[in-house]
């Protein structure tokens, strides 16, 4: 379980994060949703402990992680940050492998936990297990850094926008897959996107964050039928809780867009 307690992030003169009180429930999947810059990377790398909190309290499990060593904190968590963070000079195996390395795993068991990853993530290993990332597609490389996310089992996974710049087609594919790895092992999953129908078709609750200072808008819970299959898409109520969600995102886009505004000035203080 993941708790944030009155958390704000400020950066100089900008407060990224404000004051956010967010519950990701052990096994849940839930969304954070919310426009460019509203602060959801701040509050995924928060969580990591890659950068600290001004001020307010993050729990895992109940154990507030400050008070945890940030490296192994980190090395407990699967993380795929925005921009996929391949190691360049690396093969998709040692990619793969960094943690496992970094923990001291025996050469044999993190080389055949890598096989196993690879094709879970639907990669056949004999082909891409010795190649560069520079050697995949953009939907490869994200499959690769979803399964070094996974690489030590963790029970949390943070996925920050991780199949955003993917086509259509591979995109589904993959929100299929993430899923079935998550009803094997039910890790807790904070998701972030930008996309309404991927945030309603994966998760059981979405966190809205309204425009910079973000904070939480408001959160739903999606009460759709599990395991989640392709057919949901052409389910009536799959359309009207996207409907919902797209409503409640606009909603909180538009009340921060206003409460941003400088006042207009009045008729009276005008010079006519
Ligand atoms: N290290 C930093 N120093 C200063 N400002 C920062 C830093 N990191 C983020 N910010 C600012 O904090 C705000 C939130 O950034 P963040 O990356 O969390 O947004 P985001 O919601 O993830 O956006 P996007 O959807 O575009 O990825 C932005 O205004 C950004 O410019
Ligand atoms: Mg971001």
């Amino acid at each position: 379980m993941i708790r944030l307690e009155r958390v704000t992030k400020v950066f100089g003169t900008v407060t990224a994060v404000d004051s956010v009180d967010m519950e990701v429930p052990a096994g849940a999947v839930c969304v954070l949703l919310g426009p460019s810059g509203c602060g959801k990377t701040t509050t995924m790398k928060m969580i990591n402990r890659l950068i600290a909190p001004s001020s307010g309290k993050i729990f895992i499990d109940g154990q507030d992680t400050a008070g945890v060593d940030e490296v192994t904190l980190r090395r407990s968590i699967g993380y795929v940050i925005q921009q996929i963070g391949l190691f360049p000079n690396k093969t998709v195996e040692d990619n793969i492998c960094v943690v496992p390395d970094l923990l001291g795993w025996p050469r044999t068991k993190s080389r055949k936990r890598a096989a196993e990853l690879l094709e879970m993530v639907n990669l056949p290993p004999a082909t891409f297990l010795k190649r560069y990332p520079k050697e995949l597609s953009g939907g490869q490389q994200q499959r690769v850094a979803l399964a070094r996310a996974l690489a030590v089992n963790p029970s949390i996974l943070l996925l920050d926008e991780p199949f955003a710049a993917l086509d259509e087609m591979t995109r589904l594919a993959l929100n299929d897959d993430l899923l079935r790895l998550w009803e094997a092992h039910r890790p807790t999953i904070l998701f972030v996107t930008h996309s309404v129908f991927e945030s309603v078709y994966l998760s059981t609750r979405i966190a809205i964050m309204s425009a910079r200072p973000g904070r939480i808008a408001a959160e739903l819970e999606v009460l759709l039928p599990q395991p989640r299959e392709r057919s949901l898409r052409a389910d009536p109520a799959y359309g009207t809780m996207c409907e919902s969600v797209s409503r409640t995102l606009s909603d909180a886009m538009s009340s921060a867009a206003a409460s941003d505004a400088p006042a207009l000035p009045s008729p009276a203080s005008g010079r006519g």
